[in-house]
């Protein structure tokens, strides 16, 4: 069969499937199978595919349809314009996501950072990326998973950067004080679990049936226990100048009012992400202010 062939019956499978971008998802599967770039895959829609490659398309193509996310069947994502090794460890990075980058780099940049944490760092993307886009940033990445944390240190080999970012295992901001980083971290960023349970039913079939429940959900009625504890526990830091959270739809307000009282940041900033909803809230700390 004709590659231009096998991409339109894998696209109306993909849509019978429910996949909401089956052009999409087809092409990158076969591009992922021929190990072409996405652009250059049209100049070879009249190659014949072997039997072979059919039958490795296929597998491809059924695991697409239970609607096991794209990401993890090929294996990688980008993230900040960064390759990331992806898989059912951890939570795929977002896009959204960028916008608690974008915000903690302004912070780095205006209060000359050098020692930050990411709390739940899951593939290890935002650590990574505030470690490549600045090289005299030292991270500390954390999380509870002990899969996450494996995932991430494959990530941190894949872009050597073993000496500038080191993992711990604990909840939230416990590792700090087991490996003494809680005396002199400057920053705190984090993107916790904020899906309120109630809302878990509603996620797409991709998120709630294959992306790790525990990197999504919290327990706390309003999905902000994990901003609670993460902002309480900072109060312990005694080098913290500022905090960067990541929240959902509808949290930013209380996670701002939370940073203003608890922390007493003496300037809140939150940003939008790319559907223009509040998803990045930081809090800058005044100095022995606590
Ligand atoms: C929303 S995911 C974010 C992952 C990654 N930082 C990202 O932005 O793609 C939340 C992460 O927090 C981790 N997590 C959940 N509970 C935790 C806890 N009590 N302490 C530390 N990390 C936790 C999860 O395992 C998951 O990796």
């Amino acid at each position: 069969m004709k590659l231009k062939q096998a991409l339109n019956d894998a696209q109306r499978r993909l849509a019978q499937a429910g996949v909401d971008t089956p052009e999409f998802d087809a092409r990158a599967l076969a591009a992922h199978l021929l190990d072409v770039p996405l652009s250059q895959l049209t100049m070879q829609q009249m190659r014949l595919l072997t039997g072979e490659e059919m039958a490795a398309y296929e597998t491809l193509l059924v695991r697409r349809c239970r609607r096991q996310p794209l990401q993890y069947i090929v294996g990688s994502t980008e993230f900040y314009g960064y390759e990331l090794i992806c898989d059912p460890r951890a939570l795929i990075p977002r896009a959204d996501t960028e916008a608690l980058v974008d915000l903690s780099l302004e912070l780095i940049d205006e209060l000359e950072l050098t020692r930050l944490a990411d709390i739940g760092t899951g593939t290890g993307a935002i650590a990574l990326a505030l470690a490549l886009e600045r090289p005299n940033l030292q991270v500390l990445a954390t999380d509870t998973s002990g899969a996450a944390l494996e995932l991430a240190e494959d990530n941190v080999a894949l872009h050597g950067l073993a000496d500038r970012v080191a993992l711990a295992r604990g909840p939230w901001l416990e590792p700090l004080h087991d490996t003494r980083w809680a005396g002199t971290v400057e920053m705190i960023v984090s993107n916790p679990p904020y899906v309120r349970e109630r809302d878990f039913p509603g996620l797409m079939a991709e998120i709630r049936e294959h992306e790790p429940r525990e990197a999504l959900i919290d327990t706390a009625a309003d999905g902000m226990g994990a901003h609670r504890t993460i902002v309480e526990q900072c109060r312990l830091l005694p080098a913290l100048r500022a905090v960067a959270l990541e929240v959902g739809e509808g949290q930013a307000t209380e996670v701002a009012k939370l940073m203003r009282n608890a922390l007493r940041a003496r300037e809140v900033i939150i940003r939008k992400d790319l559907g223009s909803i509040d998803r990045a809230v930081a809090g800058v700390l005044g100095i022995g202010e606590r």
